[in-house]
């Protein structure tokens, strides 16, 4: 069974990276292979290295160049892309080259609190303001526009009137790191060429 290759792009904490690479290290046929990010002081830069993942800084122009990022995910055998708190649009040309093989979390029940500008303590914030009585995740494929790819799974989680923003944020980051690893070795198991 040959290893499937898996790159994380991620952009601040990474949370969501390590869980994913821990997850990884105890199946065979999937691993971790490397770790993008665009900020240069990126924690998730320090975790991969600190878990021996390969590991880059790339600014935001390099993404949009075309022969530099797919000859930077073929040295390491990408097959795989996984998106772990990313702030960059993906580009056209890497959507179409791996079409279907892209995967993102969002944490919101999409479509509600999706597209641009929804992001991290934003989603939650809205989610508090509109006296939501639940929130979540969705676990998305990537296609050319924000947040509305293809959904594989979605999680909820209840909220009480007592609970901070930062209260829901806990909460959802408890679901994302119970189902992201796991819905990302599904996908691949199932799609894999
Ligand atoms: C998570 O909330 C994820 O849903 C969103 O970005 C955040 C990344 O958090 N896409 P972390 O850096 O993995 O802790």
């Amino acid at each position: 069974m040959k290893t499937q290759h898996i790159a994380i792009f991620a952009s601040g904490t990474g949370s969501n990276a390590e869980n994913i690479i821990r997850s990884f290290q105890s199946e065979s046929d999937l691993k971790v292979a490397l770790v993008i990010s665009n900020r240069s002081k990126a924690k998730v830069l320090e975790k991969a290295e600190n878990l021996g993942v390969a590991n880059a800084y790339l600014p935001k122009e390099d993404f949009e160049d075309e022969e530099l990022l797919l000859g930077f995910l073929e040295a390491y055998n990408i097959s795989w892309i996984v998106l772990a708190g990313f702030m960059i649009k993906i580009p056209e040309y890497l959507v179409k080259e791996f079409n279907g093989r892209i995967i993102n979390i969002h944490p919101a029940l999409l479509p509600k609190y999706g597209g641009k500008g929804m992001y991290g303590q934003h989603v939650h914030e809205a989610v508090k303001n509109a006296k939501e009585s639940e929130t979540g995740i969705t676990i998305h494929l990537v296609n050319e526009e924000y947040d509305k790819g293809k959904i594989l799974f979605q999680a909820k989680v209840v909220i009480m009137d007592s609970d901070t923003v930062e209260d829901i944020q806990l909460k959802v980051q408890q679901l994302e790191h119970r189902h992201y690893p796991e819905v990302i070795a599904s996908h691949i198991r199932k799609n894999r060429s």
